[in-house]
């Protein structure tokens, strides 16, 4: 297996320091434009091997595309990350650009590629990329949902006072602050709905804090996270990798599903060696179909973008 990450920034570079430590691949390469940016980064990676017990390759390359050919899976991060104050749609122009090249210079070397777009905003970001790539829609997945999910659990975690790993949470719709969509109807501790703990007032509040979640992180750090993000990249290339059938939201595109067409947003998806094989239908109530509809219709809009650029 071959994975290649583009964008060596944080995140690209924390995406391949997971998933090189999970040894989901024999070969990791990452590539930037900076020159020497992927090669430093992936061999200071490199050289955790002996101390953490992984064997997974990591190199380096400076926009040579060559030295990504046979990829398996791809994941694009490449792009300009978030200022603080700035929302993730104000970066459309800029990493549009730079989308639909990363794009094409990777099909021309991997063509069987997996692509797993990180790059904001995210949703137009994996809409561009199907239209340019014309690849099978099963294999473009934009990864937002489940880094919205980890975001969630760990708020509803808080205000419940107990271990992460007991809370079951979705985050559905887009991936924006305004756009993304926490199904705290179906969160569940153990199994029993947190509305059981919780009152409406907080879980409304847990509701909030996790759709302004990356702007929060951004105004204490001063540009995008990049832990979270990382890791959740990791947990959906190894699904796909190790064929796990996992279900975890994700961006992909809709034909009717969820009432939708035409659009890449955030559903439940089984993940496997595939890409995305198959959308779950949570059975939205009627004011979660509104929700989804509305983020559908900002998401729509941001996508009409692309054709004035
Ligand atoms: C976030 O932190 C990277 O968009 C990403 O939300």
């Amino acid at each position: 297996m071959k994975i290649t990450v583009v964008g060596a920034g944080a995140v690209g570079a924390t995406c391949a320091d997971n998933i090189a430590r999970r040894e989901l691949a024999q070969e990791v390469v990452l590539l930037d434009i900076k020159e020497g940016l992927s090669e430093g980064k992936a061999l200071d990676m490199f050289q955790t091997a002996t101390l953490c017990g992984f064997d997974t390759k990591l190199t380096g390359s400076t926009n040579n595309y060559e030295a990504t050919a046979g990829s398996d899976v791809v994941v694009i991060t490449s792009g300009l990350p978030r200022k603080p104050g700035m929302t993730r749609e104000e970066l459309i122009g800029t990493n549009a650009n730079i989308v639909k090249g990363v794009t094409e210079n990777i099909l021309k070397h991997s063509p069987d590629a997996i692509i797993i777009i990180v790059s904001n905003p995210m949703d137009t970001m994996t809409y561009l990329a199907l239209q340019t790539s014309g690849l099978p829609k099963n294999r473009i997945i934009g990864m937002g949902g489940i880094l919205d999910s980890a975001r969630f659990k760990t708020y509803l975690s808080l205000a419940l006072d107990c271990p992460p790993n007991d809370i079951h949470g979705t985050v559905i719709g887009g991936h924006g602050d305004t756009t993304m969509i926490p199904l705290t109807r179906l969160a569940t501790r153990n199994g029993v709905p947190v509305s059981q703990f919780l009152d409406a007032d907080t879980m409304q509040k847990v509701a909030a804090d996790t759709m302004v979640g990356g702007a929060t992180l951004t105004k204490l750090i001063g540009t995008s996270a990049w832990y979270a993000p990382g890791a959740a990249v990791a947990v959906l290339v190894e699904s796909i990798v190790r064929d796990q059938k996992h279900v975890f939201p994700c961006c992909v595109a809709l034909d009717g599903e969820y009432g939708q067409s035409d659009i890449c947003l955030g559903v439940p998806v089984v993940i496997g060696r595939n890409g995305w094989e198959q959308i779950i239908d949570y059975k939205l109530n009627e004011d979660e179909q509104a929700a989804f509809n509305k983020s559908a219709d900002a998401v729509r809009s941001m996508n009409d973008v692309l054709k004035t650029l």
